[in-house]
């Protein structure tokens, strides 16, 4: 978990330093939808200090260089979602995502005046090394490609036109609708994320199990 100590270190270290660009892209996620009182405390922290206090501080610490010389750049990650109507079961990240959209837009109208340019990408779904990319859910290389050719020229935006075709969709939905489809996917996703750990938890313990007990056969053996 960071800790406050840590920001200082780290403005102490970056006062050397000409910072061009700074890209607030850190986020901690959940493993699977999850109730807001069932989240483990420890990854409620991490959302706060990762999404929220981190973007946040970074931001503070190099703003001010760069709007003493007039130009450079500050991106944040942000999330489609954050601009969707409220998604439950996603609650502490879905709102830690709104906060750095809204400070990101208006930091950018602080700060346009003054040659910097606080851009807001709302990514929709970006492959993972586990899953392969799709027309709408693009390779990270194909998402920044798409993205970094939208800095100076959008200051908010999905970064790749078909999650901007996605997110105007979405936005065709009236709320309830939206929301009872969300509630029905992310219960389901929940439970079967649930059953599959307890299923690879007993299969783990019933390996350890195995072993434990062939070691113990060998040692007597040996004996
Ligand atoms: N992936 C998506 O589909 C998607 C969709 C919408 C929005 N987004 C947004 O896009 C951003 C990146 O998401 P992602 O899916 O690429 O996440 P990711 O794969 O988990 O990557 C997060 C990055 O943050 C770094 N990080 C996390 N905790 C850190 C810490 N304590 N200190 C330093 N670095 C840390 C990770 O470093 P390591 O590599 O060292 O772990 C990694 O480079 C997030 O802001 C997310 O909200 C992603």
């Amino acid at each position: 978990m960071l800790g406050r100590h840590v920001y200082q270190e780290i403005y102490d270290a970056l006062q050397e330093l000409e910072i061009g660009i700074l890209v607030n892209v850190a986020a901690v996620h959940y493993d699977h939808p999850q109730y807001f009182v069932l989240i483990p405390l420890l990854r409620l922290l991490q959302i706060l200090d990762e999404n929220v206090s981190a973007a946040t501080v970074m931001t503070y610490q190099l703003l001010p260089q760069m709007l003493e010389r007039q130009r450079g750049a500050v991106i944040n990650v942000c999330s489609q979602i954050s601009c969707l109507p409220p998604t439950p079961l996603l609650s502490a990240y879905t709102a830690s995502m709104v906060y750095l959209r809204s400070l990101s837009e208006c930091l950018q109208l602080e700060s346009r005046r003054r040659g910097v340019i606080v851009q807001t990408l709302l990514p929709g779904f970006v492959a993972s090394s586990t899953c392969r990319p799709t027309f709408f859910t693009p390779s990270p290389t194909t998402y920044v490609r798409h993205a970094l050719a939208t800095l100076g020229v959008a200051s908010i935006t999905c970064g790749y036109w078909p999650h901007s075709i996605q997110s105007w969709l979405t936005s065709c939905l009236p709320q309830w609708l939206w929301v009872w489809v969300v509630s029905l996917l992310f219960r389901r996703h929940r439970l079967q994320s649930i059953t599959l750990a307890k299923e690879q938890g007993v299969q783990a313990w019933r390996c350890f199990y195995s072993f434990l007990v062939k070691t113990t056969k060998h040692s007597w053996t040996s004996v």
